[in-house]
């Protein structure tokens, strides 16, 4: 039996990635798999079970019960909608520590698999195409330079009705960065064989259009 199609995209914070992503899936009738919700939910999970983000065991027992349910438009924890509250600064920096414990990873690796599911799959991460779904038909490192990815940011949490000002987002953006490229397990890296695709000059559309142009190439 053929394998179900995997698109893998991954890259740095706002960039980009979750949006092109789940239009790409919406365009293609595929399923779409956001992975770092599961390293936010697990931050989120943490912090109420009053586990500190330097406790890998705990962390990675939270990692392997983690009862989510994802539908078009939310994430809830154990029937709580929590699309908002994985979002905020302090779950976005939990979650890049959180996502550095070997034993977190592999208590989510089996999940993400699950995921893969007839037509096919669009995910977005780190690591989707090099250590989730290595086989993937289709696998893009999208970026943007991280003064634009800080000024989409501001924008979308602006948007969102919050308070925001640029100096903080850029900081924590060169902070995670670092964190998520230096850490020893599944860093964040363009691998040879993904394209590299830089939108700091695209609209969203044209980031979508040139993933399903891959797409197409590749199958
Ligand atoms: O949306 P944004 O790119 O800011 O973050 P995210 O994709 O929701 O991921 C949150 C954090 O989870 C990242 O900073 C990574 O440390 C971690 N992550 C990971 O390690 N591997 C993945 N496949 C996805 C996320
Ligand atoms: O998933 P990731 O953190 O990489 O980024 P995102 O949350 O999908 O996108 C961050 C913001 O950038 C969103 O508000 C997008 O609408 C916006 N964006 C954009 O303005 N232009 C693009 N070419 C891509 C995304």
């Amino acid at each position: 039996t053929q394998a179900v199609p995997v698109i893998a995209i991954d890259g740095p914070s706002a960039s980009g990635k979750g949006t092109v992503a789940a239009r790409v899936a919406t365009a293609l009738g595929w399923h779409y798999l956001d992975s770092g919700a599961l390293y936010r939910l697990t931050a989120l999970a943490a912090q109420r079970a009053g586990v500190t983000w330097d406790d890998e065991q705990a962390l990675a027992v939270i990692a392997a019960r983690l009862n989510v349910r994802f539908d078009s438009d939310s994430v809830w924890l154990a029937g709580e909608p929590v699309s908002a509250a994985i979002r905020s600064e302090v779950i976005s920096a939990g979650a890049s520590q959180v996502a550095a414990w070997p034993a977190v990873r592999a208590a989510l690796l089996f999940r993400q698999r699950l995921f893969r599911r007839a037509p096919g799959l669009v995910t977005d991460g780190r690591d989707m195409g090099s250590v989730v779904f290595p086989d993937a038909q289709t696998k893009i490192f999208l970026t943007a330079r991280v003064e634009v990815r800080a000024q989409r940011r501001y924008q979308q949490l602006r948007e969102n009705g919050m308070s925001a000002s640029i100096q903080p987002i850029l900081q924590d953006l060169r902070e995670r960065d670092e964190r998520d490229s230096q850490r020893p397990v599944a860093p964040l890296r363009q691998s040879e064989e993904a394209c590299l695709l830089d939108t700091s000059d695209l609209t969203i559309e044209q980031a979508v259009e040139k993933v399903l142009a891959w797409h197409g190439e590749a199958v």
